[in-house]
């Protein structure tokens, strides 16, 4: 029949972010960007979750941290063009289904499992400070609690970095011993990841090919990856100034000490940097006065600089019309929570009448 059966053709897509800090430009073309494109899609519902159940995992100690991330994120979503009327942006905790999901699950998945995950691996090794010698039950849990957020949406589709596969690769795990043990009950997700729509948007530093985005985003200082701790993140909520003392810290070619030295732009952040925010025709310029040191350094991060404040000016506009309001982002995630309770509600009905836990269900 047209027009009926729109939402039972529509598939979900579920998708969300630790609050624990402000989200930069990493996330945004890392997925951020994605998630906006994705909105003019009308064959998806959207769902978009900040994980502040799965954010308190390592920062158990710092609630406060963690509360007062949620708005910086939901500030994060807004400014950069994620819409209500079309995502549905909802909060972990308020969906008290998930962590009952989660219980049952638990009894699909085995320690050495949770153990063999590479990204929970990685992270384990990096949060030392946090963990000690021995990680807690709920951080090396958190695979499963994620299977839960993903289910709970039948949420087929989820937009993330190339570093949460394992986890949906462990989700699906748990789907199938779910169904084959159950009855067939729960939607296998898949994960949709960036990269094609950020190739699409790249050029190389030469100016020339397309940069390969080696999956994330690189630190101003080189770093592979950009991030609070390491302090080589541009917030997308930084102000012009703070761009500009960043930009103007960046790493360039270190064996490029006067103006005219020959300079080598592969192995300048700037030039890397200039790759993302300043025109192709543009780059071009930049690398090619660089290689016959007709450009310093300076005039080069400036010009960067101006760049990435003026792509980011928008958004930062956005950010402020919200800051303003705080009303409203308590009714966004209001109105957001409704609609995702109710579905996560169905599937636990679901889940439980196969699991013969629907004792008093008529
Ligand atoms: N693990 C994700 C992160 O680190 C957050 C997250 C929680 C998530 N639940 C999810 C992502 C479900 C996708 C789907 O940011």
């Amino acid at each position: 029949m047209i027009g009926d059966g729109d939402m039972a053709d529509k598939k979900r897509s579920l998708t969300g972010d630790r609050p624990t800090g402000r989200l930069h430009i990493g996330h945004y073309f890392g997925s951020l960007q994605n998630r906006v494109k994705m909105q003019d899609d009308d064959s998806i519902e959207r769902f978009v979750m900040i994980a502040d159940v799965q954010a308190l995992t390592d920062n158990f100690n710092n609630p406060q941290k963690v509360r007062d991330n949620v708005y910086q994120v939901l500030l994060d979503y807004l400014s950069v063009g994620i819409d209500p009327e079309k995502t549905t942006i909802f909060l972990q905790s308020m969906v008290p289904e998930l962590a009952e999901l989660t219980v049952y699950y638990s009894n699909l998945v085995t320690i050495a499992r949770l153990e063999r995950n590479p990204t929970v691996k990685t992270e384990i090794a990096q949060k030392k400070d946090v963990f000690g010698e021995s990680v807690t039950y709920g951080f090396l849990g958190y695979p499963v609690s994620q299977a839960a957020d993903i289910t709970a949406f039948e949420g087929e589709l989820v937009p993330v970095g190339e570093d949460q596969l394992p986890l949906i690769e462990q989700c699906r795990e748990i789907v199938r011993k779910f169904n084959s043990i159950y009855g067939d009950t729960l939607v296998e997700p898949k994960a949709v990841l960036p990269e094609s729509a950020n190739e699409r948007r790249l050029v190389g530093i030469d100016g020339g090919a397309k940069m390969s985005l080696n999956k994330r985003i690189k630190g101003l200082d080189g770093n592979e990856k950009m991030g609070k701790s390491l302090g080589n993140a541009i917030y997308l909520s930084d102000s012009e100034e703070e761009i500009t003392k960043k930009v103007m810290g960046a790493v360039t070619d270190p064996g490029r000490i006067k103006k005219d030295d020959l300079g080598n732009p592969d192995i300048c952040m700037v030039a890397y940097y200039h790759g993302l925010f300043t025109n192709p025709e543009d780059v071009k310029i930049v690398c090619q006065e660089c290689r016959e040191g007709k450009r310093g350094c300076v005039a080069c991060k400036k010009q960067l600089a101006a760049n990435i404040i003026k792509k980011l000016e928008p958004i930062r506009e956005k950010r402020k019309y919200y800051e303003e309001r705080p009303e409203l982002l308590d009714e966004i995630l209001i109105n957001g929570t409704k609609k995702a309770q109710e579905i996560a509600k169905e599937t636990m009905r679901k889940v439980k009448a196969n699991m013969k836990l629907n004792y008093f269900d008529k």
